[in-house]
């Protein structure tokens, strides 16, 4: 009888399993990018002066732990279509999953405490199969956008029409064309773009929110995601200048020794010391590849990484407009290390890395601020736009955080006292922690299976780039649009009654519950 069943229910599922498979389309394509101009991809990896952030070793191999060696960085950037040179074939997408894909799903499989090959290489496959097929639209190495320069858009087809060269020229010779074609210039108004750096989450990677930071590009921003090599990631290769390289794996407590012992608190201020360094590092690396003398010192490590497009960034880049973005984990490290938008020198310590004479950080957008990932930097002197999940908001809102209160109430408190009184804090209702990342966008029933949101995902995520793209506008105009320029509708939030819990529509189709705006 039981066998029966069991073969019943086992043939059941399998045929559920194969018509859900065959029937859904379960790998989808990222969707283009927001805004209007076309997205250059680039990977870089460079050396960047050897620091360790914290004494401590790996058990398994006897190497130091936290020691800064290079920094990797994702790119993405405002571009325009290459020029077609007859005979070349152009990189036009890169691959979402990182390579070697083994190395990922090696990853993945410690962090779930698998060490048996075989079992590693089963994830390995499984990530191919869902990943293998993506890849991050933006074209790899393509020069950055032109600062006089114009691009045509075909508002029908929402399309950006590839640009022959000269571009305007090309355009009035097509007089039927222009009349269909809108041509759409720099949005800054200037050459100097600004500048955003991004720190990914626990277990993430710099690409794992491909959409998110290349949407951001397309409407005028150069964006570094960085490669956190601080263990919280599943796998990364640092490459060194002699050709050597070294894989840095997840690292949990019981995978180091120091003297004293690591607790879970010293691992966390040991990693986000790290990001820190590494968030630093990307700030004097935009340096560096903004003057014209020094620039030529930049080397990309990274193996078939070109770095042809990198002059193009000269004397291009908004080094008094920096913004620090981070999800999760590294919502926590972007709070911390918008400690340094302070004009005041801070308080020495071995690690400080200086930020150059003329870099300027102005404001900090933390995404789902971490509930584990240690107390919350308080210090910010800078505008500060925080912006939560459906689910960071809603889930155990009593449950005390760092003996501090509620993690709601924690976060409300640090945003209404910010020193410069400009804080945002708002809820994205219908949405849950990955939310933000390419995940429900590239396997969206699964996601939306395992999360339960109820917002679409794409709708969700343009919400979080319109919100995102007007604080990063207000930062330079100080203009307060779309859902920056509404009032609280939701005071006490998930800590309140259900219906004091008031929102404000998004320009995307989706809702915002307002906690915290500034005080004018
Ligand atoms: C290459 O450089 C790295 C980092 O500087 C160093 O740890 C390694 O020993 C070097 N390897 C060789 C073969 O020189």
């Amino acid at each position: 009888m039981t066998w029966r069943r069991l073969l019943l229910l086992g043939s059941a599922s399998t045929l559920f399993l194969f018509l859900v498979f065959t029937l859904t389309p379960i790998v989808s394509p990222l969707p283009r990018y927001t805004g209007p101009h076309e997205v250059g991809v680039l990977d870089v990896e460079t050396e960047v002066e050897r620091r360790r952030i914290w004494d401590a070793r790996i058990k398994e191999t006897g190497e130091p732990a936290f020691d800064l060696n290079t920094l990797a960085i994702t790119l993405y950037y405002p571009s325009i279509p290459r020029p077609k040179t007859p005979g070349t074939k152009q990189p036009l997408a890169r691959p979402w999953l990182p390579q070697p894909i083994s190395l990922i799903g090696t990853g993945y499989a410690r962090m779930l405490g698998i060490h048996w090959p075989p079992a590693q290489s089963l994830l390995t496959g499984i990530l191919w199969l869902l990943g293998s097929s993506t890849v991050i639209p933006g074209i790899v190495d393509a020069p950055l956008i032109p600062a006089s320069d114009a691009i045509l858009v075909d508002p029908e087809k929402a399309a950006i029409v590839e640009p022959s060269e000269p571009l305007l020229k090309d355009a009035d010779e097509s007089k039927e064309d222009m009349e269909r074609l809108e041509v759409r210039r720099n949005p800054s108004g200037t050459d100097k773009l600004p500048v955003v750096v991004f720190s990914h989450g626990m277990a993430g990677m710099s690409q794992s929110y491909s959409h998110y930071l290349g949407s951001i590009a397309s409407h005028g921003y150069v964006v570094a995601a960085v490669e956190h090599r601080d263990g919280s990631g599943p796998g990364t290769i640092e490459h060194y200048a002699n050709g050597t390289s070294k894989s840095v794996w997840h690292l949990q407590l019981q995978d180091l020794e120091a003297d004293p012992p690591m607790t879970l608190s010293t691992l966390k201020t040991a990693q986000l010391s790290f990001r820190e360094a590494e968030i630093l590092e990307t700030i004097n690396f935009f340096s560096l590849l903004n003057s014209n003398t020094d620039q030529q010192k930049i080397k990309n490590l990274k193996p078939d990484s070109p770095e042809k497009t990198l002059p193009t960034f000269s004397s291009r880049l908004d080094l008094s407009q920096i913004t620090i973005i981070g999800h999760s984990y590294g919502a926590t490290g972007a709070l911390q290390a918008l400690r340094r938008a302070s004009k005041s020198k801070p308080q020495a310590s071995k690690n400080n890395i200086n930020l150059p004479t003329d870099a300027t950080i102005t404001g900090g957008i933390s995404l789902d601020p971490g509930k584990a990932s240690g107390p919350l930097n308080t210090h910010i002197p800078c505008p500060l736009l925080v912006l939560q999940s459906g689910e960071w908001t809603n889930k155990a809102p009593s449950t005390d955080f760092y003996g501090l209160g509620p993690h709601w109430r924690v976060v409300r408190d640090l945003v209404a006292n910010v020193p410069s009184k400009k804080g945002w804090f708002m809820t994205i209702p219908g949405t849950a922690h990955p939310s933000v990342t390419d995940a429900p966008l590239i396997v969206p029933w699964i996601m939306k299976m395992v999360t339960g949101t109820t917002l679409d995902a794409k709708t969700a995520l343009e919400e979080y780039v319109d919100v995102s793209v007007r604080f990063l506008e207000y930062l330079r105009s100080g203009r307060k649009e779309g859902v920056l320029a509404s009032e609280v509708t939701s005071e006490k939030g998930p800590l309140g009654k259900e219906g004091e819990r008031g929102v404000v529509d998004g320009e995307a189709g989706g809702k915002w519950e307002v906690h915290v705006v500034p005080e004018e």
